[in-house]
């Protein structure tokens, strides 16, 4: 059986089923990443273009690193050396690229919708890496894969997602994909930094820390997106830093055993002290590690790979 979903655009409205695939599937490619030989020929002879319009380390390092993993012919575009550069629209774009004759498109963009508007410009494959505020699929897949690992099921357990919750696609992508599989998800962050219509996303939303981490097994920290604040949300960042931030007297509040993620890149010193982003209870590099499973897991089940 495969997947009921012909793009991953979004985690929003992604059965339980299709993400159960995703993450078994996933955990099969973590074991060929233990192998001596990471390589398997499922996607030989299929084109993957990663079309990023924005900047990036962990996703697009791992989903080239994936496509080379299953063997597929990844092509990199750049904005910065392409013809975007000279005003070519980006409709006219993928319709160039989509003329050489490839599969399938990795894309994030500044905009959301773009993945959308991709998939009604060409036959390719879309997977979103990242679309504006909207969502940022594979990342939470590989947030739920790690916190699976790491305590064996997704049910059931409760996780604080603290920060830039208004500017954040992870947080999004997280509640949708969390409360699909059946995990008690809060949103939490400064009342300005916090989404308008809160009923959309439709899990609960707090400005209050304490409330947000009561009974939480898992609390994920995100990134201060500095760049896409256009004025102060907050007074100031050491304000935001004590009141939001955890350092190791928030953590010895919390129980032994809490898992501590962050997407990643970190403001260190702000949403997480480095003595918890590199402590025992972080799983923050375990996430980075898990990306490139999911990512295959994501274009293997999508490109019609054999074979795994
Ligand atoms: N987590 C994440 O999306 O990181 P990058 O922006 O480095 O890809």
């Amino acid at each position: 059986m495969g997947l009921h979903i012909q793009h991953l655009l979004g985690l929003e409205g992604v059965s339980k089923d299709d993400i159960t695939l995703i993450l078994d599937t996933a955990d099969s490619f973590h074991e060929v990443l233990e192998r001596e030989i990471k390589v398997v020929p499922t996607l030989r002879g299929k084109t993957i273009v990663n079309l990023f319009y924005e900047n990036s380390t962990r996703t697009r390092i791992s989903f080239e690193l994936a496509e080379k993993r299953l063997s597929a012919s990844p092509l990199n575009f750049s904005t910065s050396t392409s013809s975007v550069n000279k005003g070519e629209t980006l409709r006219d774009t993928i319709r160039n690229i989509e003329a050489m004759k490839i599969d399938m498109v990795v894309v994030r963009h500044c905009a959301a919708g773009v993945p959308h508007f991709l998939t009604q410009c060409t036959n390719a494959v879309i997977v979103n890496a990242g679309d504006g505020l909207h969502e940022h699929p594979t990342q939470a897949l590989l947030d739920m894969m790690t916190i699976r690992r790491k305590l064996g099921r997704l049910e059931g357990l409760k996780v604080a997602i603290i920060g830039d919750i208004f500017h954040s696609r992870v947080a999004r992508s997280n509640a949708w994909g969390m409360s699909t599989m059946g995990m008690d998800v809060v949103l939490c962050g400064p009342p300005t930094l916090l989404p308008q219509h809160r009923e959309s996303i439709g899990v609960p939303v707090t400005d209050n820390l304490d409330e947000a981490l009561e009974g939480a097994d898992v609390v994920m920290l995100l990134r201060l997106q500095l760049e896409r604040q256009s004025s102060g949300a907050f007074p100031s960042i050491r304000e935001y830093r004590d009141r939001y931030g955890l350092d190791m007297d928030k953590l010895s509040s919390l129980p032994e055993n809490v898992v501590i993620m962050h997407p990643g890149p970190i403001n260190r010193g702000v949403e997480l002290s480095s003595d918890v982003a590199d402590g025992s209870n972080s799983v923050i590099l375990e996430q980075v590690t898990n990306g490139v499973a999911v990512r295959m897991a994501v274009l293997y089940l999508l490109g019609g790979g054999e074979n795994a």
